[in-house]
């Protein structure tokens, strides 16, 4: 399902859902991206005090909130007294994956910590009991360690490894956790290392291509996805 026949058409991606459009993992965000037609939407989830697994980007709540402090040191019913843009709230992953109701793929970003447990029950839930194909979920972390629970947890689940370096770096712990994807920074990428790690076994989907210039770039370099926050402008 995520193979990518053609060099010139990856997957769109959209990037917090489609925050070029709205407020960054909010479920208007997500809503965006999928009214825009994308093939997968990308996440960010931590898990809170109280053992929800939420949708948010920072460690912190006070670039996107009116609260204060670590979002890991809340209680959900705390958390849903906070307001985005004055008139979001933040959503749980439950909420995403049933408003998506099976029309995307959907990346789980791993951000904050002992996450795995969590969301592997949350996502095996709706696999055995809502039919969702187990490939239309991609876990994804710059933090390796997650991985690993991630995959000792389910062996079958897609995984991605996210880096902001040497994407090359990222082949070895691909190969030991037999992933789908490696997911880098795009300046990072190159037509040479993009045709190694393909030619390794693994798709390359990387972040976050905004710019015409660059998404061309990217196409020239057979990218097999691209994480945009404007998924309009990638077809
Ligand atoms: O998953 C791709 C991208 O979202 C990684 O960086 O900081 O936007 O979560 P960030
Ligand atoms: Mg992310």
């Amino acid at each position: 399902i995520l193979s990518c026949e053609n060099m010139n058409t990856p997957l769109v991606i959209g990037h917090r859902g489609a925050m070029g459009h709205e407020t960054e993992n909010t479920l208007a965000s997500v809503q965006k991206a999928l009214d825009l037609g994308v093939d997968m939407i990308e996440i960010d989830v931590f898990k809170i005090r109280s053992g929800e697994i939420v949708v948010f980007h920072d460690a912190n709540v006070e670039r996107l909130t009116d609260g204060e402090g670590k979002i890991e040191n809340y209680n959900y019913n705390e958390l849903q007294k906070l307001t985005l843009d004055g008139n979001h709230k933040i959503p749980t992953l439950q909420e995403v994956i049933n408003l998506m109701d099976k029309q995307a793929h959907l990346n789980i970003e791993l951000k904050g910590n002992n996450t795995a447990d969590r969301v592997n029950f949350i996502i095996n839930y709706y696999v055995k009991e809502k039919g969702w194909p187990l490939d239309k979920f991609l876990i994804s972390s710059f933090k390796w360690e997650e991985l690993k629970r991630m995959r000792a947890l389910n062996s079958q689940i897609g995984i991605a490894i996210l880096t902001d370096e040497d994407p090359l770096q990222a082949i070895a712990i691909a190969q030991e956790l037999d992933a789908l994807a490696i997911n880098p920074y795009y300046t990072t990428l190159t037509l040479e290392n993009v045709d190694i790690i393909q030619k390794a076994g693994f798709k390359v989907y990387p972040y976050t291509i905004n710019e015409k210039k660059d998404i061309k770039s990217m196409k020239q370099m057979g990218v097999d996805g691209i994480i945009t926050n404007y998924p309009e402008r990638i077809k």
